[in-house]
């Protein structure tokens, strides 16, 4: 027996519900209250729960009709909620992403007209605003000399601060209590056996190392920290910093030493300043120099930074001596070299005409901004 009244109620009351049901999974705010939406309105306590146990009190056919349109109803909020949870889902994402978001923009337009924070030393900027950093006069001088020697064909190479006694003098020509080791007041460091770990006195080192590694040709500079036990004053800092230079290579002559320093004179400080050799001592190069420039503040006519002489000593240089060769495994029968050194600290010094060396190290930014 078929009773139309009741089937039609079943049908009203699903319509009803699922309009219901569809709008709550529509404004649900958040996966939270979405998933308790889901058990209320489509488990099995659920309304729809109980509209499918109604269906045994109704004749097979009307049963089967009721139960697909229940069905229906219950895949089509299946449906809608699970396409509210990806827009839920969507949404956090995009909150997250925006709450991560770092807003730089504030920053850059306050350094607006040059394209940066704060101001350069230039001047150009708000006075109201903070400075912008820059680098240290020793480092942009660094980056210079090497750009000047990479031009000229360099590469460059790079070694520890912490150095052994090996690399720092016996390799180079100073077995142990050579006297030339007196050159260098050494500071040693607390490992090993007593005196066989240092603190490098000079990038010579840094010759050797690249010899091991390396086989001829070889054209490196190679800058870096060096340590002496220095008091500091106008002309010495005891944490300063040298680049070295080494070429290896088949037929090399001091002619070619000569007329690389020339050239790197002539690249660094342009074409008034000029270069010269005096002979001198190294354990490590036979024969020695020292090299000079034409002091850049005076163009040579004499003045106090270079003592009225005209002439700067920037470093050492000289021919790789043979034993130096023989404890790195070259042939010297095969390849000649020169090396040279310098100290970047005292070219910064003698660029800018520094009185003294020490005011690099005081932080102090009424000189630091000048460069
Ligand atoms: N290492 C030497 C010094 O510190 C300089 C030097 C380098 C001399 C290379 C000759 C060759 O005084």
């Amino acid at each position: 027996m078929t009773d139309t009244a009741p089937q039609s109620a079943v049908r009203d009351t699903l319509a009803e519900f699922e309009a219901g049901a569809a709008r709550a999974f529509e404004v649900a705010e958040d996966a939270e209250t979405l998933r308790e939406l889901e058990s209320t309105l489509l488990g099995r306590r659920s309304r729809l729960g109980d509209l499918q146990r109604q269906l045994s009190t109704f004749a097979p056919e009307d049963r089967r009709d009721l139960g697909q349109a229940i069905q229906a109803a219950r895949a089509r909020l299946v449906e809608l909620a699970g396409a509210r949870r990806a827009d839920l889902d969507a949404r956090a994402r995009a909150d997250a992403l925006a709450a991560d978001r770092l807003d730089l923009t504030e920053a850059m337009s306050l350094g607006a007209g040059w394209g940066g924070p704060g101001r350069t030393d230039s001047g150009g900027g708000d006075p109201a605003l903070p400075w912008r950093g820059h680098l240290n006069l020793v480092t942009q001088t660094r980056d210079a000399l090497e750009d000047t020697f990479v031009s000229l064909g360099f590469s460059v190479a790079e070694g520890p601060e912490a150095e052994t006694d090996w690399y720092n003098f016996e390799a180079l020509n100073m077995p142990p209590a050579h006297p030339a080791r007196g050159m260098w007041d050494t500071l040693y460091l607390r490992l090993g056996a007593p005196e066989t770990v240092l603190l490098r006195t000079h990038t010579s080192p840094v010759q050797v190392r690249t010899m091991e590694s390396e086989k001829p040709p070889i054209y490196v500079v190679a800058p870096g920290r060096c340590y002496r036990r220095d008091t500091p004053d106008a002309r010495h800092l005891p944490v300063f910093h040298q680049i070295e230079g080494l070429v290896v290579d088949r037929g090399i002559t001091f002619g070619d030493l000569a007329g690389t320093i020339e050239a790197f004179t002539t690249a660094y400080f342009g074409p008034d300043v000029h270069s010269r050799l005096r002979p001198s001592y190294f354990p490590f190069t036979e024969p020695s120099a020292e090299f000079e420039v034409t002091c850049p503040i005076c163009g040579g006519a004499g003045c106090r930074t270079c003592s009225h002489s005209g002439w700067i000593e920037l470093g050492g240089c000289g021919m790789v001596d043979p034993a130096v060769f023989a404890a790195v495994g070259i042939d010297a029968e095969e390849y000649s070299g020169f090396a040279f050194g310098f100290g970047i600290d005292r070219l910064a010094q003698v660029r800018v005409g520094l009185a003294d060396m020490r005011t690099l190290l005081d932080n102090d930014l009424r000189f630091l901004r000048q460069f």
